[in-house]
């Protein structure tokens, strides 16, 4: 079996699993797979001579990780890859800055992780490139006579191509692209919407369901919605230790009716929009008030550009202001947790929580929605609200889906939570058990690792392999 090659900006702690979900999910498959991980190890340098690459094993994974300047922190990860392409990937030309500086600093940490990782590639490697930060990373390597099988994903959104050609040095973004055999998108919206381009602006052509032909090159284009683990996350929710917090949340809690958002402190998160609508719910059913409290845990994020100082400004004046005119001595109506919470904590308060409301105004997938309905009770499940802009949307039919926009029908949708009957609650999580089960991260992982040693045959124009 080939080894796998991961490359990321973030990466996992093999020894606490503390990042995010993804992460803990690629260690995962890496660990059932066997290999090597390459990214940033989150520290800071001064000068790029302090740059050394560090490794150490684990088990059957080895872990290569490396430094960033202050420089490249500020130009490549702030600047270009979260002023620049977080924006315009998340249709939100109004807040994308470029500069040359930035752009320069992309293309030389893509240029610096290819030089890292290119002495450490064997020739029958698959090479697995993850997220916006890295995209040429595939270019740098070929350039460097990598001839490996290589595949990129992408798990935040892929935007329409009027919004993508708005973004300067488009083209050569997309023909980087170009130089993996398999690009994987979360949704068909993004999928079809990268084939929208290529079509348009590039004369490409599907030869097969998943098969593009494209300025000569021939490459799988294909969907692979991410998932999570569910029973490992089920299983957390129903220790012990996770009844007593439900216990400690029912008993501490004013209110008899817990809603619950969970979401890292972004614009795209629709936050203002959900403590809007939320304050909608309290003028249309004054009957629940003193019943019921949002619990919005956002922990901080990117914090030192002025997009998200600017959106933090907003939820905080906007939780202060519902507090104020809705509360009273005896009832929080918001309860606003700027801090990240261990995930068993989490798994807690998810099964703790009668609504799970989860309403980005734009996400990849967004695995929140996942773990909340992997959480409930089966015999006494909580109702999930989705915005229909979550790539989860795409599959998550049962979920009430709302649009984040319109504040007053996703109060509806709260009532309509809040009161919809045991019965077709228990419906509802049964059918969606099933499709996060049928879609998990191992699925997610093995269809992609499939794809990418999938044998194109005889006539395979790529010039590289
Ligand atoms: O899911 C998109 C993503 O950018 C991941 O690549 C990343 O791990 C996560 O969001 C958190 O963002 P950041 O790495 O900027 O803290």
């Amino acid at each position: 079996m080939s080894r796998l090659v991961v490359v990321s900006n973030r990466v996992a702690d093999p020894e606490t699993q503390a990042s995010g979900g993804l992460a803990v999910c690629i260690l995962q498959g890496l660990r059932q797979h066997g290999g090597l991980w390459f990214g940033w190890n989150g520290l800071i340098v001064e000068e790029e001579s302090d740059i050394r690459v560090a490794c150490t094993r684990h088990d059957n994974v080895t872990m290569a990780t490396m430094p960033l300047t202050e420089r490249d922190f500020q130009e490549f990860y702030l600047g270009y890859c979260n002023k620049g392409l977080w924006p315009v990937f998340h249709y939100r030309l109004d807040l994308a800055r470029f500069t040359q500086e930035n752009s320069e600093s992309y293309r030389a940490v893509n240029n610096r992780f290819a030089e890292s990782i290119a002495p450490l590639l064997r020739q029958s490697d698959l090479v697995w490139v993850h997220d916006y930060h890295l995209i040429p990373l595939a270019a740098g390597l070929r350039a460097r006579g990598a001839a490996n099988r290589m595949g990129f994903f992408l798990h935040i959104p892929f935007p329409p191509p009027d919004v993508l050609v708005a973004m300067p040095e488009y083209e050569w973004l997309i023909n980087s692209m170009l130089e993996y055999d398999v690009l994987g998108f979360q949704t068909k919206t993004d999928h079809a919407n990268f084939c929208r381009f290529v079509f348009g602006f590039m004369g490409g052509e599907m030869l097969s369901k998943d098969t593009l032909l494209v300025s000569g090159k021939r490459l799988t284009v294909s969907v692979f919605p991410v998932g999570i683990d569910v029973d490992d996350f089920a299983s957390m929710a129903q220790t012990p230790e996770a009844e007593m917090r439900i216990q400690k949340l029912h008993r501490r809690g004013e209110a008899r009716v817990n809603i619950i958002g969970v979401d890292r402190l972004d614009y795209s998160k629709g936050l203002p929009d959900r403590l809007r609508a939320f304050k909608r719910f309290l003028e249309l059913f004054p009957h629940h008030h003193k019943a019921v409290t949002l619990m919005q845990i956002a922990p901080p994020t990117r914090e030192d550009i002025q997009a998200y100082i600017d959106i933090r400004h907003e939820l905080e004046a906007l939780s202060g202001q519902i507090n104020g005119e809705f509360g009273d001595y005896d009832w929080t109506p918001v309860r606003y947790v700027r801090r990240s919470i261990a995930q068993e904590t989490l798994a807690a308060l998810y099964r703790g929580s009668h609504v799970g409301l989860v309403t980005p105004l734009r996400d990849g997938m967004n695995l929140v929605a996942k773990e909340y309905v992997a959480a409930q009770d089966a015999n006494d499940p909580g109702v999930l609200v989705l915005s229909r802009f979550a790539g989860a949307a795409e599959d998550l039919e049962e979920a009430l889906i709302v649009n984040p926009y319109d504040a007053d029908e996703v109060a509806q949708a709260i009532q309509r939570a809040i009161v919809m009957p045991r019965k077709e609650r228990i419906t509802r999580h049964r059918a969606l058990m099933k499709r996060i089960r049928a879609r998990d991260g191992r699925k997610w992982m093995e269809s992609f690792i499939s794809a990418l040693v999938a044998d194109r045959g005889p006539d395979d124009l790529h010039p590289t392999t």
